[in-house]
């Protein structure tokens, strides 16, 4: 048997339909570069039919991103499977992915069909995505509450008709690691035409298992598992890639395959995602959790001094955290910052550069130690900033703030070129500059996310704030970062204003 896995992020596609995941298009560029980084076999850029956005989006990947299959989403139906087709175009490697409900729950109250309907609507959809591309995928959604025997005879219709790979989704998060396994060697050795197509594993986390039932397919032969960063997406979320990832890795004895996946990108990617979604992660989340690398005890601190085997079963490097964090300093010249930022898998333009240095400059003059993790905020950052036009922007402020005293803040914001005031209270330092760049604005959108994070540890640590705002159908998600946290905060907001 084939001993490797290819690994299909769909961040942007299942991972943005969980609630408050919307992404802008350059958000999804943005993360499909990293994940081409990343070497990820495909990305499901998302579902072209869906909205103009989904399109322009499926689109700019397939035109931008080089290295990965681009995928886009289908029902189906013929529409859908044009618009996957046309969103596609640019692709160098392209593939398009349909589905339909195989379940009887799914068919009878979702769709109102009957199952052999169901069977000429999966056939003649992979027939019409075989005349637009080479590379189909199909998926009977919720397969595995579907009966097995009708899932065999629709897998070995489609396989008729064309499709190169069988994604076998846990749409419900219902299955367990070996009831799975079983489904897959069962349509492995039951339908004609399995030995050509790769087997895939969709799995979500209801019940927690996403992670163990994907696994558990790669021993049943599965050979693709789709997955998304930080486990985003619907309800409880999908498999997590880095888990996966890293499980193959770690245990590579036992599961006996190979990922393309450059693992030193993960933590990047893990962040990346967090502060363009605003979707925090659980410090101890497996992988990129700011807990999983962190030894508490004492007596697992002293068992790894002596040696790090003890309790460590991979490294932090293998993840891409830097035991040997300290990279720059005051002194260091643009040349040495710009080659730190390029070996840690930016692209950047000149005038990001020049922009991101002199902030560096500034950080390094209020912080002991900057950190390539400072580095990657701060570079993210300017990123942000980079692709929305500043119409305003934050010059300084003041704040008054003490435990009898209701606080308040002063703003200047240069806008349009024009430098204008404002003052207001609020009920905490957070909520009286925000209302204080509303009165200089005259904005007032629904804030709907406020996180903040620490970027490293200690008191001196940069801040990333990260600020979701909505007006009607809108809704944007904005970034800053600053040694101070109220700062990073008014950037954000700023940041989020200017994307409205
Ligand atoms: O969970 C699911 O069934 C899906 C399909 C569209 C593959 O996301
Ligand atoms: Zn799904």
């Amino acid at each position: 048997m084939e001993d490797y896995v290819r690994i299909f992020d769909t961040t942007l596609r299942d991972g943005e339909q969980c609630p408050g995941a919307a992404m802008s298009e350059d958000e999804k560029v943005e993360i499909a570069q990293h994940l081409a980084r990343m070497k990820v076999d495909i990305i499901e850029a998302g579902f072209p039919v869906s909205s103009p956005v989904q399109f322009k989006a499926v689109e700019r990947i397939s035109r931008e991103i080089e290295g990965p299959v681009i995928c886009g989403l289908a029902r189906a139906l013929r529409p859908d499977l044009e618009a996957a087709r046309d969103a596609l175009k640019p692709a160098k490697q392209k593939r398009i992915h349909t589905f339909i409900a195989s379940s009887p729950i799914h068919m009878k109250h979702k769709l109102g069909k009957s199952p052999s309907e169901v069977l000429e609507m999966a056939r003649l959809a992979v027939k019409m995505a075989r005349d637009f591309v080479t590379d189909v995928e199909f998926s009977p959604e919720d397969a595995t509450r579907s009966e097995w025997e009708f899932l065999r005879e629709l897998v070995e219709a489609v396989i008729e008709e064309g499709a190169t790979t069988i994604n076998i989704p846990d749409t419900v998060g219902y299955t367990t690691p070996q009831e799975y396994m079983d489904l897959f060697r069962f349509l492995k050795k039951e339908v004609k035409g399995a030995d050509k197509v790769i087997f895939s594993a969709h799995c979500h986390n209801d019940l927690g298992l996403a992670v163990a039932n994907s696994l558990a397919t790669v021993l049943a032969g599965g050979r693709q598992i789709e997955c998304t960063i930080n486990g985003i997406g619907e309800r409880a979320g999908n498999t997590a890639m880095e888990e996966v990832v890293m499980a193959l890795k770690t245990r590579k004895d036992a599961f006996c395959v190979e990922t393309k996946i450059d693992s030193t990108l993960i933590t990047r990617g893990s962040h990346l995602v967090k502060t363009i979604t605003g979707m925090v992660v659980q410090p101890n989340k497996a992988i990129v959790g700011a807990n999983a690398f962190a030894h508490e005890s004492g007596i697992h601190q002293d068992g790894v001094i002596k040696n790090r085997q003890t309790y460590e079963i991979m490294t932090p490097e293998s993840v891409g955290l830097k035991s040997n964090r300290m990279v720059l300093g005051r002194h260091s010249g643009r040349a040495g910052f710009k080659d730190r930022v390029i070996r840690m898998g930016f692209d950047p333009k000149p005038e990001e550069i020049d922009n991101a240095y002199n902030r560096f400059l500034e950080i390094a003059d209020k912080k002991k130690e900057v950190f390539d993790e400072d580095i990657a905020a701060l570079f993210q950052a300017e990123i942000s900033r980079s692709q929305v036009d500043e119409k305003y922007r934050l010059l300084s402020f003041e704040q008054n703030t003490g435990s009898n005293q209701t606080p308040s803040s002063k703003i200047s914001l240069q806008i349009k070129g024009e430098v204008k005031q404002g003052e207001a209270h609020g009920d905490g330092p957070v909520d009286s500059i925000f209302k204080a760049i509303g009165q200089v604005t005259g904005l007032s959108p629904l804030l709907s996310r406020l996180v903040i994070s620490p970027v490293t540890e200690g008191t001196d640590a940069m801040a990333e704030a990260s600020v979701t705002l909505e007006e009607g159908e809108r809704r944007v998600v904005g970034k800053g970062d600053s040694t101070d946290i109220i700062e990073a905060c008014a950037k954000a907001y700023i940041n989020a204003l200017n994307r409205l």
